[in-house]
């Protein structure tokens, strides 16, 4: 039978936010291959501990380093680290026979390159692929919040960071914002008044929550960032940005 790589989304990495597929997906494989961003990655622990509590071997590769220096050619350097994410799976994969699993934050399907990367690789090793989805951070930062994430029959645009200020400028006004970890939006030049909806470590014990009028919570978003940092040891937030006032609920 072909080899098959799982990619399973963990949600939050706490194990009581594990959908019951993705559990029995992690029983099934024979091990996982984790990216490890440096020697002493705390979020690398916490999959270690989800490997753990399944007796599944965790098998981390040092995640190559990024071109983050160019900005100018961000396609480029993003490419440039795939391929070299590719080399080192396969080396792995090669050393290791049996079905693997790639632990995803989240849900596989936002801001997460393991399913470019996964195809790549299944083609390489002429080995299926499958994906168990997970609670991403905009649905866990929706029901923390108790929201739905746009206005009645409105849109919501998804988006990171590095993209905000030119979303706001070309018109959007409620937007989900990842991958930011500098809280751009306290950086925003806009005419606007903005209301904000943030969580950092969702769906964690050490999970902090603000809302209100942005202006009005910029101080107490920097210390609540900060202190889901000195709590976990890592931070990493999600927020709902939007232009009007807030609706009941
Ligand atoms: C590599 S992306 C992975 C996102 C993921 N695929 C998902 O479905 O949410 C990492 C970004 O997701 C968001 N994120 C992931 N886990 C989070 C959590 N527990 N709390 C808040 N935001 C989180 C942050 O914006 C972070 O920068």
């Amino acid at each position: 039978m072909a080899r098959r790589i799982r990619v399973v989304g963990i949600g939050s990495g706490d194990p009581a936010q594990l959908t019951p597929a993705a559990s029995a997906a992690l029983s099934s494989v024979a091990f996982v291959v984790a990216a490890a961003k440096s020697e002493d990655d705390p979020l690398l622990d916490v999959r270690r501990a989800l490997c753990a509590a399944a007796g599944i071997p965790l098998v981390a590769v040092r995640d190559p380093e990024r071109d983050r220096a160019d900005p100018k050619d961000y396609p480029a350097a993003v490419r440039n680290w795939h391929d070299a994410r590719v080399e080192a799976y396969a080396a792995v994969l090669e050393q290791n026979p049996g079905d693997v699993g790639f632990l995803v934050w989240g849900d596989p399907s936002l801001y997460d390159s393991t399913l470019r990367i996964v195809g790549r690789l299944a083609d390489r090793l002429e080995a299926s692929y499958d994906v168990v989805p997970g609670l991403s951070a905009p649905t866990l930062l929706a029901a923390a919040h108790r929201i739905v994430l746009h206005p009645v029959g409105k849109p919501v645009l998804v988006t990171t960071g590095r993209r905000l200020a030119a979303e706001v400028a070309a018109g959007h006004e409620n937007l989900v914002v990842m991958l930011d970890g500098g809280l751009t939006c306290l950086d925003l030049e806009s005419p606007r008044a903005w209301w904000i909806w943030w969580g950092a470590n969702l769906g964690t014990e050490t999970e902090r929550l603000v809302s209100g009028r942005l202006d009005e919570v910029a101080g107490e978003l920097r210390e609540q960032r900060a202190a889901a940092k000195a709590d976990a040891g890592w931070v990493m937030d999600t927020y709902l940005l939007r232009a009007t006032a807030p609706q009941v609920p």
